[in-house]
């Protein structure tokens, strides 16, 4: 018998890949697919919900998939994909519209950060943007969604509407759960501990890209806001301490108890150095990796390519039950 749970979990290329992603999603990723059966998506077509250079996004694409690889992530073992190949993703997202309330979409809080944030972009995408999440969550009938805290409400919405769905037809949407880590749901910019680090924030000093070479990275981590005192704990009044001992530990393998007990005494100075070379070691190895593969574009290609085509087929199985379901006449 099967025990294994569907996990999926997608990333979207605004942005380059930065330290968050790492430790919020991507490294919970690679850990789940050793015993589980995980999609992993390069979800492009969240993408175009904000301004979007068309060769920047097609760039990030690659780059993605290429990262994907890098930090581990197996084609043998998860199915990996870009979402506009597979339109299943399209297609139910549209359905699911139609299951979703007005008010429901407008009380997500991605929406209205985004919309203060670009008055002049407000599209409709951009507001249905969570039920096209639930789509891509719901057409392969996940049971773990490995992923942030900023992206929980989403989650929740995603949950609700298969709840719905499935209490007015009958059982079709497996109900998803989400996956957070204990410590690093949450990375913090390390110029402003008080607001999330990502990938398109003003602060940009103040985000670790994946793909930031060392002399960067030991600037920034030089450069991080710490907190009054000299104390090296995790603590709520701290949070760019904790910040950095979360970072730390998820870099180095160790706990955050044990990264305190290994920091006593220390200065904050050689603190923020220590935890910028754990960075940079781990970053490392997935960098040579990362040069490879994207020169290698076909080899990128191919994985692309053979990730859409079983990701469509487990796609089609959901979406032609759900179109059954609400009375549309199958193609003969
Ligand atoms: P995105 O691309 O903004 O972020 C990708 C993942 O990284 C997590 N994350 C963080 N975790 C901790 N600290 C941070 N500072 C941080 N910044 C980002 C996010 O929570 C996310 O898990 N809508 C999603 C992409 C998506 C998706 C999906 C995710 C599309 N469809 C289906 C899961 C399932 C997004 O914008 O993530």
């Amino acid at each position: 018998m099967n025990e294994n749970k569907t996990v999926y979990s997608a990333l979207k290329p605004t942005g380059d890949l930065q330290l968050g992603n790492y430790i919020g999603a991507l490294n919970n990723m690679v850990k789940l697919q050793e015993e589980n059966d995980c999609i992993y998506t390069v979800a492009d077509m969240h993408s175009i919900t904000v301004d979007c250079v068309p060769q920047d996004l097609r760039r990030r694409t690659y780059d993605f998939m290429a990262l994907f690889l890098a930090i581990g992530l197996d084609p043998d073992k998860s199915i990996l994909f870009v979402q506009s190949h597979v339109p299943q993703h399209a297609e139910l997202a549209w359905v699911l519209n139609c299951y979703t309330q007005f008010g429901e979409a407008r009380r997500m809080t991605q929406f209205k950060d985004k919309s203060a944030k670009n008055p002049e972009n407000v599209n409709v995408g951009l507001f249905a943007y969570p039920t096209l999440m639930a789509a891509d969550i719901l057409l392969y009938q996940a049971d773990r969604v490995p992923i942030g805290k900023d992206q929980k409400q989403h989650l929740e919405l995603a949950r609700t509407i298969a709840e719905r769905f499935n209490n007015r037809y009958s059982p079709t949407f497996v109900v998803p759960e989400g996956i957070f880590n204990t410590h690093g749901a949450k990375i913090q910019n390390l110029l402003d501990p008080s607001s999330k680090m990502g990938k398109t924030d003003d602060n940009q000093q103040g985000v670790v890209f994946l793909l930031d070479d060392e002399d960067t990275i030991m600037r920034k981590f030089k450069r991080a806001v710490t907190d009054c005192g000299s104390e090296i704990v995790a603590r709520a009044d701290k949070p760019g301490i904790s910040n950095l001992l979360t970072i730390y530990s998820v870099m180095s393998g160790h706990t955050v108890k044990e990264a305190e007990k290994h920091f006593q005494g220390a200065s904050y100075a050689s603190f923020k150095e220590e935890v910028g070379q754990a960075v940079v070691a781990k970053l490392a190895p997935i960098q040579a990796v990362y040069k490879q593969l994207i020169a290698d574009k076909s080899t990128l290609e191919k994985v692309m390519k053979e990730g859409a085509q079983k990701a469509s087929y487990l796609a089609n199985k959901t979406l032609s039950k759900v179109y059954r379901k609400v009375g549309f006449v199958q193609p003969k």
